[in-house]
């Protein structure tokens, strides 16, 4: 989807970005937003707004209705080249690359900068947005936004928490943010998922999970959705990245996410490397984490 949105940005002119950006700001008070109203946010003419219009409507950067009145509104598509412009606009990025992953809550690009980084554009809220959409069509109003909020928050909860464990814990650098966007460093690295770990390396690198477990329990955060998907192996250690869901120690349920991460993960372990990792008792490691004092399982 983002794909063809960057090959689209090289076409797209200064009063585009303004129409998308005064639909954007027309979409804080309704879903969809009347035609009349559209001069005025964008601050372009009327005959302006009718041609941009027509040319951000063929490329599938707005939808337009004419049931009861004529309306517009973004798509995801839409949201995405705002975010793109502005991230040029500040020289974080340079160029689109490949994908790097497209899951069903992200979608995850290489981007050209002084070096090459990742850009995940979250897409939290997306389905549900489509399918809550037809039903409430004309109804409640504050429902309107639901996934250019749901998915702003969800990069803004990211974004927030890697600067505060970067560097502390091994996440990747972040280094910009903009409405539902994270741009980060690019981890070089396999998906633990897919990594076959010889004999030798399979405790020492359950240890280096739960160590970045704990590092981040004692920064002040529980990662609430560790899994072999959501954690990187490279030749240099490892990384734990996808902190969306991320709460803070102090919530009420931090305890029970963190058990729940620490049996997720040792879980993994104990499935691949049955006659590696025996039994573990999840109860130990995850006062271990809260005391900071976790101890290894590779020496034991
Ligand atoms: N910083 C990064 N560097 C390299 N690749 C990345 C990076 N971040 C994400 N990816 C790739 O993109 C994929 C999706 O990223 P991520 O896990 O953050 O989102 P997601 O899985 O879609 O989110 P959710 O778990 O909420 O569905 C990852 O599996 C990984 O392959
Ligand atoms: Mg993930």
């Amino acid at each position: 989807m983002v794909q063809n949105v960057a090959s689209e940005m090289a076409d797209l002119e200064d009063e585009d970005f303004y129409l998308l950006s005064g639909l954007e700001q027309g979409m804080r008070f309704s879903k969809w937003v009347a035609r009349p109203k559209l001069p005025e946010f964008a601050e372009l003419t009327d005959e302006e707004v009718e041609y941009r219009l027509d040319r951000c409507e063929r490329r599938g950067l707005l939808e337009r209705k004419t049931i009861q009145y004529e309306g517009f509104r973004l798509t995801f598509e839409g949201y995405d080249a705002l975010a793109l412009h502005t991230f040029a606009e500040r020289e974080s990025i340079e160029g689109m690359g490949a994908p790097l992953g497209v899951g069903k809550e992200s979608d995850v690009y290489e981007v050209r900068s002084y070096k090459p980084l990742a850009l995940k554009f979250h897409r939290e809220g997306y389905t549900e947005f489509r399918e809550v959409n037809r039903e409430r069509e004309y109804t409640a109003d504050h429902e309107h936004v639901s996934w250019m909020y749901t998915a702003r928050k969800a990069a803004e909860r990211e974004y927030e928490t890697l600067e505060a464990l970067y560097p502390t814990v091994s996440v990747p650098q972040p280094h910009d943010h903009n409405r539902h966007a994270v741009l980060m460093e690019r981890i070089d690295g396999v998906e633990l998922a897919r990594t076959k770990l010889t004999e030798k390396q399979i405790l020492p690198v359950l240890d280096l999970v739960l160590d970045e477990v704990s590092k981040a329990y004692n920064e002040g955060y529980v990662h609430a959705d560790m899994s072999e998907y959501n954690i990187f192996i490279a030749e240099d250690g490892v990384t734990v990245f996808d902190w969306p869901q991320a709460v803070p120690t102090e919530h009420e349920n931090s305890k029970e996410l963190l058990k729940r991460d620490v049996e997720n993960t040792v879980g993994h372990f104990q499935r691949k490397y049955p006659n590696i990792v025996g039994e573990v008792d999840i109860d130990r490691v995850v006062d271990e984490i809260i005391d900071d004092e976790l101890s290894a399982f590779a020496h034991n």
